[in-house]
């Protein structure tokens, strides 16, 4: 495999050398052709002009640079670069400034040759540490990160969401728009780590213990945050879309089974026969605006009548189920009200209905 080691900078002239040459010792011992790539937004300490000088020594040093405009932008310029000009199999995310340890990259390289898409170097699993120094306000920074990262942008499933120390596959992020990330800062980690989520990539956490920079300074800033934590929110709002618009189809579905129900009624039609058309006509609908709508989004890659087909088999379930409750209410209840009981069965039958056509029928 090509693999690029994304070094961004900003004011890290006392950090770039010596991490360049801390990781081309660590490149020794790794199977691997690898590489460096620093993406430099032209730092007023003049980072770009140390680099330079560097370059000679190692033909595996590349580097871009280019304007601040935060710390995900220049990981979006770099994660371009590595894909299109250098053609790379994976990449790296690390920090410049030591805080992610040169001798901790073999083994997030070795978990993507174990099988991970997307391996981070995990401050939060048993055997990762934060600095012990941290006061109290930056632990809880860092806490509170990952628990709008894990339950607001509900990525539960990954301890350390905002860790910068990773080893992603460009097959991975080849599926991912990076211009779809409405991101400049530091809420690039958890943007992409949704993305690759959502893409079904392998994560696997490498516990790693993170230290503090002795040399220059950090850059995380209040907009920093307060970005971050509307990307969070942001990022529920998208997942829940979805799930919102189920629910106004199956509203509109109640609205037509009702009013065909009660139409078919009038015409005549005896109410045992009228329930189980009134449903039909209702799952023709939802079906349509579920297909057309609710999950067109989705990348799916069977042919639309084997979905209709996977509908209408979802769809017989969910008649059974409903028509089932119906029967069941007008035995117990003879003298009730049949609008009530039809109202009723259309609850359980919803909920089956979801779930087999969100994990099924319209499964990407
Ligand atoms: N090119 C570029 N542009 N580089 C930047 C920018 C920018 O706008 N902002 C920061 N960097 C570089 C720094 O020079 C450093 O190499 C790296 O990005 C990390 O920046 P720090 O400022 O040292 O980050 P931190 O230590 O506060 O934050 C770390 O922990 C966070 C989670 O707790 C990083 O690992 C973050 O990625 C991580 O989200
Ligand atoms: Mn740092």
């Amino acid at each position: 495999m090509k693999i690029v080691v994304i070094l961004p900078t900003y004011n890290e002239r006392e950090n770039i050398v010596l991490m360049i040459r801390a990781l081309q010792e660590q490149f020794a011992a790794i199977p691997h052709d690898m590489h460096i790539l620093v993406v430099d937004d032209n730092s007023p300490d003049g980072t770009a002009d140390v680099v330079r000088a560097e370059a000679p020594a190692w033909p595996n040093l590349h580097m871009i640079t280019g304007t601040k405009q935060g710390l995900g932008a220049a990981y979006i310029r770099g994660m371009k670069h590595a894909i299109e000009q250098l053609k790379a199999d994976a990449v790296m995310e690390m920090d410049a400034d030591f805080s992610h340890k040169p001798v901790d990259v073999p083994r997030l390289i070795a978990a993507l040759d174990e099988g991970a898409d997307f391996a981070i170097g995990s401050r939060y699993v048993p055997g990762g540490k934060i600095p012990d120094e941290w006061s109290f306000l930056r632990r809880m920074n860092s806490k509170w990160g990952n628990v709008f990262a894990r339950y607001v942008a509900g990525m539960y499933m990954v301890r350390d969401c905002t860790a910068g120390f990773r080893a992603i596959r460009t097959s991975l992020l080849g599926k991912i728009d990076f211009d779809t990330l409405r991101v400049r800062g530091y809420a690039f980690q958890i943007a992409l780590l949704h993305e690759a989520i959502l893409n079904h990539a392998v994560v696997r956490e490498v516990p790693v213990e993170f230290v503090d920079r002795t040399r220059g300074e950090t850059k995380l800033g209040l907009s920093d945050i307060i970005e971050f934590m509307l990307n969070a929110w942001w990022i529920r709002f998208e997942r829940s879309k979805t799930f919102l618009k189920f629910g106004v189809v199956g509203a509109s579905g109640v609205a037509v089974n009702l009013v065909s129900f009660t139409v078919l009624m009038n015409m005549g039609l005896n109410k045992f026969i009228a329930s189980p058309l009134a449903i039909e006509v209702s799952i023709i609908t939802n079906f349509v605006l579920n297909n057309y709508w609710t999950f067109s989004q989705r990348d799916m890659n069977d042919r639309i009548h084997i979905r209709g087909l996977k509908f209408n088999m979802v769809s017989f379930v969910a008649l059974a189920v409903s028509y089932s409750t119906f029967l069941l209410l007008s035995a117990l209840d003879p003298s009730g009200i049949p609008q009530v009981h039809q109202a009723i069965g259309i609850v359980p039958a919803t909920l089956i209905n979801y779930f087999l056509n969100s994990y099924w029928t319209f499964k990407e």
